[in-house]
């Protein structure tokens, strides 16, 4: 984003204070504002944007997220945390790390220092090391290019309590404007660490034996992928071909502007790394998701059986500061998981809702679909924003349009003259706090599969996530539906009959 000056740091420090869920979990209204969504993350209240410092140790999923808790809109940025078991309940926690007189805190990712190379534990208490950007706004105002520097801090306790490291800024800076978001990875191979962060239009990658040393290695992407606009928030790991045992090492690179459908979006490069170099000869700009609202999403550190789960930011810096939410603004992706395949050479990265997001789930409709062409049928059911609609065609030709009351109505569907899937909300609810809100997005879907492939679509309240052969093809929006919508219109766009096997509407539990 755009940073804002004028807001001063000082004005935030020390005086902010989140109280645990527990303490409201018996309230009936906890969660239950207009628009809020009921199974997808979101603070309790105030401003939030990236996931940062996504961990997992002992058992306990940490979601740490960029925070301001004195307003709904951007400001000077805390990490937030929240805690889970199975990536799908989560518990509040207090704020992890405020700002200080390096500045702001802002992305940046944590590891379990199992052999306590930064001797901030023991090898018997391994600390967990987050590492981020401090962002200096006082620095930004003086015009000069030195005010992100990266820092790094520990915690004894599992992420309750974290000390700032007294030799910070551990990477400095002298005249990189845009030079932030480090995440950093084990390297079993070298048996050192690797930290990838941006400077504008690439990546650097650096290395350390402590955490606390860095070596500058490499650089990558000034003429590589999309540069529509600052790189942010990139990820770097290895994924294995599903099945197969060749490994590959991906590159994620959020850019802002420059996605396919506007403003914030997040492209991927599949190639190989060998400890200090990464090397790709992808040609194509590939993107994570192609909707407008999934923006600086990371993988997790250490996750079990070394999957690899994702949760990006549902939201856009188009309109991020701008959408009708009153108590709290945006809310996380469902966390999904990558699987890598391969099809001639070609790589795909596919992502996909963990499983534990099915045990959310109650069906409540399921049948089989036929209609012929041109026709249309109509679906029935008391709330579609609390939903997962659920099917297996091989058409790809055909519209979905959500409808309530108010004559809102979500539109999405697939072409096949034009080889696309598309997801038009000019009439889906709320939307005049943008111009361009409700323009029409577009996925190309070339390689769909002829036999039946699965469309998924889960909406919560305010977002919809399609899912076109699990996670082959996805979309992420926003919406603001003055009423929910209660009416689902099938139609036929192509010349055969239109076949829907396993036609499903669940309701989705809430989470908190
Ligand atoms: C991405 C981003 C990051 C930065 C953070 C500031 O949305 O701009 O690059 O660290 O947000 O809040």
């Amino acid at each position: 984003m755009v940073f804002f000056i004028g807001i001063s740091m000082l004005s935030c420090k020390n005086k902010t204070t989140v109280k645990p869920a527990e303490t409201n979990t018996t309230l009936t209204e906890y969660y239950t504002e207009p628009f809020r969504p009921q199974y997808h993350f979101s603070p309790e209240e105030k401003w939030m944007n990236d996931p940062n410092g996504m961990v997992y140790k002992d058992g306990v999923y940490h979601l740490f997220y960029q925070y301001y808790p004195d307003d709904i809109v951007w400001g000077p940025m805390h990490w937030g945390h929240a805690v889970s078991k199975n990536l799908v309940h989560w518990k509040h926690k207090p704020i992890a790390l405020f700002p200080d007189r390096l500045g702001y805190i802002f992305s940046g990712s944590t590891v379990v220092d199992y052999n306590n190379t930064s001797g901030f534990g023991t090898v018997e208490n391994p600390p967990l090391v987050a590492i981020f950007t401090y962002h200096l706004a006082e620095g930004e105002k003086t015009g000069k290019n030195d005010f992100q520097t990266q820092g790094i801090a520990y915690s004894l306790d599992n992420g309750d309590t974290w000390v700032k490291y007294e030799g910070n800024p551990v990477i400095g800076n002298k005249d990189i404007r845009d030079f932030r978001d480090p995440k950093v990875i084990w390297h079993e191979p070298s048996k050192h660490w690797v930290l990838t962060l941006v400077a504008g239009n690439h990546a650097k990658f650096y290395t350390s034996e402590n955490l606390k040393e860095w070596d500058l290695m490499s650089e990558f992407g000034a003429d590589k992928g999309a540069h529509g606009g600052v790189w942010e928030c990139p990820d770097l790991f290895p994924i294995k071909v599903s099945g197969s045992d060749e490994e590959k090492w991906v590159l994620l690179i959020s850019i802002n502007p420059g996605a396919p459908n506007g403003g914030s979006g997040t492209q991927y490069f599949i190639g190989d790394f060998d400890g200090t170099k990464f090397e790709t000869s992808q040609q194509e700009t590939k993107w994570i998701d192609w909707g407008t609202d999934n923006y600086a999403g990371v993988t997790y550190s250490n996750a079990p059986n070394n999957e690899r789960i994702f949760i990006g930011w549902m939201s856009n810096w188009n309109y991020a500061q701008k959408t009708p939410t009153l108590k709290w603004r945006s809310a996380m992706t469902l966390p999904r998981k990558f699987s890598l395949k391969k099809n001639n050479d070609d790589f795909t990265l596919y992502n996909y809702p963990v499983e534990n997001v099915d045990k959310l789930k109650k069906v409540q409709l399921k049948k089989e679909i036929a209609i012929p062409s041109k026709g249309s049928d109509v679906i029935s059911y008391e709330n579609f924003n609390q939903a997962e609609i659920r099917f297996k065609t091989t058409s790809k030709d055909f519209k979905l349009s959500f409808m309530n009351e108010s004559d809102e109505v979500l539109v999405m569907g697939a072409l096949a003259a034009k080889q696309k899937f598309f997801i038009d909300r000019q009439k889906s609810g709320v939307i005049d706090f943008q111009d361009g809100f409700g323009n029409l997005q577009q996925m190309p879907i070339p390689n769909l599969p002829n036999a039946p492939y699965e469309v998924r679509i889960l909406m919560d309240k305010s977002s919809v996530e399609i899912f076109i052969n699990e996670g082959q093809y996805v979309m992420t929006a926003q919406l603001f539906p003055i009423k929910s919508y209660t009416r689902l219109k099938i139609e036929n766009l192509g010349v055969d009959a239109l076949l829907l096997s396993d036609f499903e509407v669940s309701k989705v539990k809430g989470i908190w």
